[in-house]
């Protein structure tokens, strides 16, 4: 399975790249593409996915930490 990349984009959505599965709540497939991005601001229209309603309207800049300590 290729791997999935999710990228944690400064002031606005999570980025996701690679083979996933989306699901809804009940466990229903969302449609889409190898490339899609998610609302993390709680603002879009369209959730899960990003509408760019974040722009100008949330902030929120996250850096990973060093390899040595990431993760735990
Ligand atoms: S992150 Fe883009 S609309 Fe919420």
């Amino acid at each position: 399975m290729a791997k999935v990349q999710i990228k944690v984009n400064d002031n606005g959505s999570l980025r996701v790249t690679g083979d996933v599965e989306l699901l809804d709540g009940e466990g229903k497939p969302f449609v889409t593409k190898q490339t899609f991005s998610l609302c993390r601001c709680g603002l879009s229209n369209n959730k899960p996915f990003c509408d760019g309603s974040h722009k100008g309207r949330f902030q929120s800049v996250v850096r990973a930490p060093s390899t040595e300590t990431n993760g735990q």
